[in-house]
């Protein structure tokens, strides 16, 4: 099991790698947009951070753009003395599973943005490693994120094909995947944050202190 961050705001990557125990980055176009670099800077800025792994999300769409971009970004990420693995994460869509049919003996691909086992069923087919689910997302959207996760866990099983649960809001969401069968998660910073803290802990981490404050006083 592994715990990425969804994220392609540098500070955020930075802070969360530095934990050591994120394993790396998954981005999309919208991320990158939204951090007003192009997708170079951004990727560039992500591998000097030395994450093990980088999820990328071709902005062009169409199979040969797509394939064009992954290459352009792979030169990029093989200029780093120490790369990580670069992962395409590639939309489920028919174009997009044809490219990832294409990429699989050459590189381990993620099929993104997954609304049904059935696209995930195709894209074990097509030789994906990781499927990612936008889990609250197809909640919003009329449907039920962890039940989706647990559709897709029951196609997959004995594939070797693994869940990269995405698109989740809350600790709770992200413990119902997991049970529902998720092998790793990617999370926002933020989300990242409130898994790490709950109301109690820090009750009981405030009453610790205390009570050594006072012992220490009566000596
Ligand atoms: O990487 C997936 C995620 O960024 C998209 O879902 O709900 O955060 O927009 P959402």
């Amino acid at each position: 099991m592994a715990v990425y961050v969804d994220s392609a705001n540098l500070e955020e990557v930075r802070e969360a790698l530095a934990t050591g125990f994120v394993r790396g980055v998954t981005t999309n176009p919208i991320l990158i947009a939204r951090t007003g670099k192009t997708p170079e800077e951004v990727v560039a800025g992500i591998c000097g951070l030395e994450p093990a792994e980088v999820f990328y999300q071709p902005s062009a769409t169409g199979k040969e753009a797509m394939k064009e971009e992954l290459h352009r970004i792979r030169e990029i990420v093989n200029g780093f003395s120490r790369p990580p693995d670069l992962i395409p994460k590639i939309p489920a869509t028919w174009d997009g599973f044809a490219l990832v049919k294409e990429l699989a003996p050459e590189w381990r691909c993620a099929v993104t943005a997954v609304y049904s086992a059935a696209q995930a069923y195709l894209a074990r087919e097509a030789g994906a490693c990781y499927v990612i689910p936008y889990v609250n997302r197809a909640t919003r959207f009329g449907g039920d994120g962890p039940t989706l996760v647990a559709e897709i866990a029951y196609v997959l099983e004995g594939s070797g094909v693994e869940i990269v649960a995405a698109s989740l809001k809350t600790p709770d969401e992200v413990v119902a995947v997991l049970v529902n069968g998720a092998h790793h998660i990617t999370v926002p910073l933020n989300v990242l944050k409130a898994m790490a803290n709950h109301p109690l802990s820090l009750q009981a981490v405030e009453e610790f202190a205390q009570t050594s404050r006072r012992f220490r006083n009566l000596r």
